[in-house]
């Protein structure tokens, strides 16, 4: 009740929702949609890993496939010299090689549509398509995981140094590498390090009280939820972003600079003062804030010890 005729903030996610549906309409519409060339590219690309693989598969969107990849690359929204278009190059290749005795006629016509543009393209050079699993050859072992894991704390007190662009950068190698739905990646992080814009951002969310002006460079994890066609699909700003950010603070704890999480209740004011201030779109979600610097070493930092492994989990079996 109260809720329904007092807070809007129901209305304001729903209206973002809709906004989202909306702009991905509107992306498509003008060819200006690199989520559903990246959708389409996984879906065909886990059609090549299928056992047995199929000889006919995709059909319902390989037509579309090459439609919004010539038109994304042609309005700009997907650079044709980009790790990414080898990427989807690469995997349509495999496809029409998979498919080449197919008797379907969306698949044929793709391959003509695809085969025209293709030749306009350079070679692929980085990524290629399907491959076997390669066994992370890395110096890293469980106990060194572990380590950062639980050396990780959140940290509000920082040392006046600036973090340099290059280790945040690093730590967002880590980032970008997390897992999103249908490898869609719809979220930004908008990175503040001058004085200035720092203490304008980390003074809007409530959770900063009492630290905030310390601190030397903040994260606004924003998601973007004109990735999705459908409602069904508004949680996965949240998911993916947060997966990913999950592997930022990594990259920046194994590089020495602490980080807090920095909440964002969804609070109208509060949300329309962010909004303004970065200049987001309608569509635009903010999902939550990092903070991050060089640990003050006279700072204290919360312990916070986790619950034992057995609560956290049941292994089941029905
Ligand atoms: C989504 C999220 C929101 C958080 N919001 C705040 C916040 O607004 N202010 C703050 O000082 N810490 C915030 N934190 C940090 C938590 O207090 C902290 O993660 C928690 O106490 C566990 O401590 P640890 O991060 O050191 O393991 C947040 C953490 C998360 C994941």
């Amino acid at each position: 009740m109260y809720l329904s005729i007092f807070s809007d903030a129901f209305r304001r996610e729903e209206r973002a929702v809709n906004r989202g549906i909306s702009a991905y309409q509107h992306g498509s519409a003008v060819g200006r949609d690199a989520y559903t060339a990246r959708r389409n590219t996984h879906m065909l690309e886990k059609g090549l890993t299928m056992r047995p693989r199929r000889e006919t598969f995709g059909v319902a969107y390989i037509e579309e496939t090459i439609d919004v990849l010539g038109r994304a690359i042609g309005a700009g929204v997907l650079d044709s010299k980009s790790a990414e278009a080898d990427w989807m190059c690469a995997v349509l290749d495999e496809y029409f090689k998979a498919t080449a005795e197919s008797p379907s006629q969306q698949i044929a016509r793709a391959r003509a549509a695809y085969g025209h543009m293709r030749s306009r393209w350079n070679e692929i050079e980085g990524i290629n398509g399907p491959h076997r699993p390669t066994p992370s050859a890395t110096r890293l072992d469980i106990d060194d995981l572990v380590e950062l894991a639980q050396g990780r704390r959140s940290v509000r007190w920082f040392t006046a140094d600036s973090v340099s662009r290059d280790v945040v950068e690093r730590a967002l190698e880590v980032g970008i590498e997390a897992p999103t739905a249908c490898n869609r990646q719809p979220y930004r992080f908008e990175i503040f390090d001058d004085p200035a814009s720092v203490q304008a951002v980390a003074s809007v969310p409530m959770g900063t009280a009492g630290y905030a002006e310390q601190i030397p460079g903040i994260v606004v994890v924003v998601g973007d939820l004109s990735a999705f066609f459908d409602e069904r699909d508004r949680h996965l700003i949240y998911i993916d972003s947060c997966l990913a950010s999950m592997g930022f603070i990594l990259g920046l704890e194994s590089q020495g600079v602490a980080s807090c999480c920095i909440n964002w209740p969804d609070i109208t004011e509060r949300d329309l003062q962010m909004r303004d201030l970065l200049n987001l779109e309608d569509h635009e979600r903010v999902i939550m804030l990092i903070a991050y610097g060089y640990a003050d070493p006279a700072g204290l930092v919360p312990a916070s010890a986790k619950k034992p492994i057995e609560a956290a989990r049941r292994f089941r079996t029905l």
